[in-house]
């Protein structure tokens, strides 16, 4: 079955005392448990928040795929994996842009991930230059297929797929109900096509850009949306809340 999931990802913003903070307001909402909650605070403040909660999950942003090894300035997944995350992002546009991570390094990211028994949110979205030419569902399924399908059926389940349009992060334009259902359809039957009907039917797709408190009730009720990755207004408590709750 397909969970509902909203994520928070926290980029970098904050400092220690109001990640706390707004951490402890998570902790104490009340939201279905049907409803998986997951933020992704810088690395610094994971490992504090790991041990207050057990209703939200803290994830990571990033993580470098090796184990061990001369790499100044990376933290590796194995490392991440024995302070107990359970969740990582893969594929962030802002990861692809400004830190060049092509394809073939996030499939490197999504298998070293995997093997270390940590679920992918995988993140995948066009360009606006790329939706004007009407090339946006082959250039994310391209991403796909580059990037995850060479995975097996099992490992396929312990990745989320969010579909954030480049050109909706930050900007405050949402991509419409519509257009995020069709996108949303569009990436299922890809993997129907791949693997099979019950693969389609069990991966979760998240919708990502610019989603808030007066659009998600709209874009979660398509049918293919099965809750959201959010940006700015996952730093509000109340924001938050009102998103999860939009199911
Ligand atoms: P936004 O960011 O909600 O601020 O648009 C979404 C994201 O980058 O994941």
């Amino acid at each position: 079955m397909r969970k509902k999931i909203v994520a928070g990802n926290w980029k970098m913003n904050l400092l220690q005392h109001e990640a706390n903070e707004l951490v402890n307001k998570l902790v104490s909402q009340e939201v279905s448990s049907e409803v998986i909650r997951i933020v992704f605070p810088p690395y610094l403040y994971i490992s504090e928040l790991l041990n207050s909660t057990s209703n939200l999950a803290i994830g990571a942003q990033n993580f470098y795929p090796k184990d061990f090894g001369a790499y100044t300035g990376e933290v590796s997944i194995s490392q991440l994996k024995d302070l107990g995350v359970k969740y990582v992002l893969v594929g962030h546009s802002e990861r692809r842009m400004y830190f060049n991570e092509s394809n073939t390094f996030l499939k490197e990211k999504v298998d070293s991930a995997l093997a270390n028994d940590i679920h992918v949110i995988f993140c995948c979205g066009e360009p606006l230059e790329i939706r004007d030419q009407n090339k946006h569902e082959l250039f994310v399924i391209n991403q796909l297929e580059e990037s995850l399908f060479h995975l097996s059926a099992e490992q396929l389940k312990n990745v989320t797929i969010a579909y954030e349009p480049i050109w909706a992060i930050g900007t405050g334009r949402t991509a419409s109900s519509q257009q995020a259902e069709e996108m949303h359809a569009c990436i299922r039957k890809s993997i129907i096509e791949t693997y099979n009907q019950e693969v389609g039917d069990s991966i979760s797709i998240l919708y990502g850009g610019s989603c808030n408190p007066s659009n998600a009730k709209e874009l979660f009720a398509c049918p293919n949306v099965d809750g959201g990755l959010i940006g700015g207004a996952s730093l509000k408590a109340e924001d938050f809340y009102a998103i999860s709750t939009s199911f």
